[in-house]
């Protein structure tokens, strides 16, 4: 298990935004998760009816091609989810229904915090060249009815226009990785995609990842290139670095921001869905897994919407979207407990978590 480590040979493929760079992401989350991306009968795109959609419905994204179909495949390998983007459906006085993303792509290409209008949503999903695979989790009917769309929407544009939280996510899913592989390959690994990724994309890397080595070293504005000599000078472990914990009152240049289920989760914090433990659940504490793990979601098949799912598919949720059958295993079983998800290991290939970790 642990000995099928990663080389560069295995991870730069999955960038590739052609068909070749989408079959080398399926075959390596067949490999190394278990997935078995399972062919779905046409039609791939289903219309909704938004008079069935509710405030806090779940979206469950999974992109499987090109920049950021590479990237949610890492991100899925390491945590163990299923789906590497989530969203979240509001809906209006007037009963409009809209969608609630961080992570939502601006005209300028920065990747934010927005609400836009659900039609506007689904048309960019449609033309998305990383292919996504797209599923809506209802939540429950009991749960619906607690939900305060007042204070959700509040929360929402409160967010609105914020940046999206790479500094928390990329760190995430970091301290993940060296707390449960063995170095030194897994940093050479990290080092890799780093040392790619900011060739590809300099401005986005320096978001992701710059500023926060730079705040573990305690110093500002070094590159990458800059950081691995500093390190180096240190004679520090590169992998030591990476373990140093993020720290909460560690301010980035951008401010305030959250990862897509962070402000997920945070919403239905504010919209009462955790009821009175409410103050014991830390959201960046999840992952993509752990949220749709929660069992907040419709558990009645025949309360589904009739559009929901094609003739002979018969998922627990919605999917919406898709070439491929998606699954979320483990979905909507886990209650929320207070404190939970804070001390969860999640090694591959089973990401078996001990219970109320
Ligand atoms: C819903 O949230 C709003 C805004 O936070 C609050 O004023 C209101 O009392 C809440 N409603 C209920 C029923 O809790
Ligand atoms: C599921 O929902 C249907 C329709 O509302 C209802 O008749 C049925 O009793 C429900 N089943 C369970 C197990 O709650």
């Amino acid at each position: 298990m642990l000995g099928t480590m990663l080389s560069l040979i295995d991870v730069l493929p999955l960038f590739s935004n052609t068909a070749w760079g989408q079959n080398a992401n399926l075959d390596f989350l067949k490999k190394h998760m278990g997935a078995t991306f399972e062919k779905r009968s046409q039609p791939w795109q289903t219309t909704i009816n938004p008079a069935d959609v509710h405030s806090g419905d779940f979206l469950a994204v999974s992109k499987i091609r090109g920049r950021w179909g590479g990237f949610e495949t890492l991100e899925k390998w390491v945590t163990g989810a299923f789906a590497g983007h989530t969203a979240v459906c509001l809906k209006d006085e007037m009963g409009n229904l809209w969608v609630g993303e961080s992570g939502h792509e601006n005209e300028k290409g920065e990747e934010i915090i927005a609400v836009v209008p659900w039609d506007e949503w689904w048309e960019l999903a449609l033309k998305d060249s990383s292919n996504p695979q797209i599923a809506l989790l209802p939540l429950h009917p009991e749960l619906r009815a607690k939900f305060n769309s007042t204070a959700a929407w509040e929360y929402a544009r409160s967010m609105s226009g914020k940046p999206y939280g790479y500094h928390n996510m990329i760190f995430s899913w970091i301290d993940t990785m060296a707390d449960n592989f063995p170095p030194p390959l897994d940093t050479h690994l990290v080092v890799s995609v780093m040392s790619m990724w900011t060739r590809m994309q300099p401005a986005y890397a320096a978001n992701m990842w710059n500023e926060a080595l730079n705040k573990r070293l305690g110093t500002e504005g070094l590159d990458l290139y800059e950081i691995l000599a500093e390190v180096e000078s240190r004679e520090m472990a590169f992998d030591h670095l990476l373990t140093i914990p993020e720290q909460d009152e560690w301010v980035y240049s951008d401010g305030k921001s959250t990862t897509c289920v962070a402000f997920i989760l945070a919403m239905y914090k504010e919209a009462g869905i955790f009821g009175p433990i409410s103050n014991s659940i830390q959201v960046t504490e999840f992952t993509i897994r752990d949220a749709y793990m929660l069992k907040i979601f419709e558990d009645n098949q025949t309360r589904l919407p009739s559009w929901c799912n094609g003739k002979d598919e018969k998922l627990p949720f919605c999917q919406i979207l898709g070439e491929y059958r998606m699954e979320l295993p483990l979905y909507n079983t886990l209650e929320p407990y207070a404190n939970m998800n804070e001390h969860c290991p999640s090694l591959p290939p089973t990401y078996d978590r001990p219970t109320r970790c």
